[in-house]
């Protein structure tokens, strides 16, 4: 490779390293998984121009200070910064604006993302809140109708006190969100895929809708992260993530980011971090900036298991359904094989009603029963009763959520003792 031991911030970062000179896939013949995860990493050096995926993970935003040299990137625990003079700083005055951690953190998910620059703030929800702060009275947003609880709870029961208006429309068919879309629409919301239905929408079809009309564009790219899936290169204007998830990998932190492709959405949001202060703490930066070192990997390891654990509640008797991308039965399986590059650790089963949920659950001892989703551990969730409780009965009924599905997102322990602890809880479902 063509780096020279340490990228300070004047040297540009996106080189074309001399590695894509090389075929270095032929060193890599023998052992099948390496080679998918260097093509993966050789597309995307050739079609961003950057270095691979893992690289930009482990090193943008993520050099050395050069004060010190410390390789990690410090963490300033500062609310104010000392001004040389009225009206000269060193490039930070108060840590509401910008702080150097959070700089770091931001530069780096901009990078993974393939946009132009990111803002991150305080969780997933401040951050999805900040998109809609731009709006006025009467500006219409449509959004996908399968949605984490907690987005169209804000929606619902926060922003329409504020005069904005939310409808919901199945964003898997493209030709619906056409017919929904209104001369007030502003903003299109997706997830792809949805919590928890793994319901897929074509993000480069709706992105065509949304251009010709004139309608930005916002994907949350939680469940599959910038690994498996890159929304902007499909055609989204902005992404959002919970980091709290896959992106910090730990269960250890909340935050949340807008990726944006344009200067004046980057403008925008840094306004409205300076002026609303929902912001992330220096520390939570600092934990995401180590998180996102392992993604690739991490993300690979989420990935098998995930595939393997699938496979397993597909064929055992006691499961009625599995919502998994990576099934050769999910109505969308070529969808995910074309706008995904991997299928992730998220998995959904009805286990047929809410007794045989609970009884599942009561007996699981090596995963864990909580909410959230995307660190190291298996944590299994009931999203009837915990992530879209909110929705109440009637709303969870209208999408297809039951009280008997649970979802689970594997972790990378051994896969054979995710398996285990699996059959022998779902044992207690008669
Ligand atoms: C897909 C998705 N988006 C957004 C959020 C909200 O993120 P946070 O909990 O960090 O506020 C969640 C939370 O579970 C989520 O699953």
């Amino acid at each position: 490779m063509a780096f020279n031991g340490i990228w300070h911030r004047a040297q540009p970062v996106f080189s074309l390293p001399a590695a894509l000179d090389r075929d270095w896939l032929q060193w890599l013949e023998a052992d099948a998984a390496a080679r998918a995860s260097a093509e993966r990493s050789r597309a995307s050096m050739k079609e961003l121009k950057q270095p691979g995926f893992a690289t930009r993970a482990i090193h943008v935003g993520q050099e050395a200070d050069p004060v010190t040299g410390s390789i990690g990137v410090p963490i300033y625990p500062t609310s104010t910064y000392l001004q040389d003079e009225l009206g000269r700083n060193k490039g930070y005055e108060y840590s509401r604006v910008s702080n150097p951690t959070r700089t770091r953190l931001e530069e780096n998910l901009a990078a993974l993302e393939g946009g132009s620059s990111s803002r991150v703030f305080a969780s997933g929800m401040a951050a999805i809140n900040a998109l809609c702060t731009r709006f006025q009275t009467g500006d219409h947003v449509l959004c996908s109708n399968d949605l984490y609880g907690g987005v169209p709870r804000l929606f619902n029961q926060v922003l329409t006190n504020c005069g904005l208006e939310f409808t919901y429309v199945n964003t898997s068919d493209t030709a619906a969100v056409k017919r929904a879309l209104r001369s007030t629409t502003r903003m299109l919301y997706v997830e792809s895929p949805t919590n928890p239905l793994m319901v897929l929408s074509d993000i480069r079809a709706l992105s065509q809708v949304c251009r010709t009309k004139g309608v930005e564009l916002v994907v949350d790219n939680t469940f599959m992260s910038p690994y498996f899936q890159q929304p902007i290169a499909l055609g989204a204007d902005l992404v959002v993530h919970s980091t709290t998830k896959f992106l910090n990998g730990h269960s250890d932190g909340l935050g949340g980011v807008i990726v944006c492709t344009t200067t004046e959405q980057a403008e925008q949001f840094a306004f409205i971090q300076k002026t609303a202060g929902a912001i992330l703490s220096p520390f939570e930066c600092w934990l995401v900036l180590r998180g996102v070192k392992t993604l690739a990997v991490r993300m690979e390891q989420h990935d098998k298991n995930g595939r393997i654990v699938a496979d397993f509640l597909s064929k055992h008797k006691k499961i009625k359904k599995v919502y998994y991308p990576g099934l050769a039965c999910h109505p969308q399986h070529t969808l995910a094989q074309r706008q995904m590059t991997g299928f992730g650790a998220m998995i959904t089963f009805e286990s047929g009603a809410l007794s045989n949920a609970k009884k599942f659950l009561k007996k699981i001892r090596l995963c864990a029963l909580g909410e959230s989703l995307g660190g190291v551990e298996t944590l299994i969730s009931h999203p009837a009763t915990m992530t879209h409780a909110a929705l109440g009965e009637k709303g969870r009924a209208q999408i297809g959520i039951t009280a008997g599905m649970v979802r689970i997102s594997v972790g990378i322990e051994d896969v054979c003792d995710i398996l285990a602890d699996l059959d022998q809880a779902l044992a207690a479902i008669p």
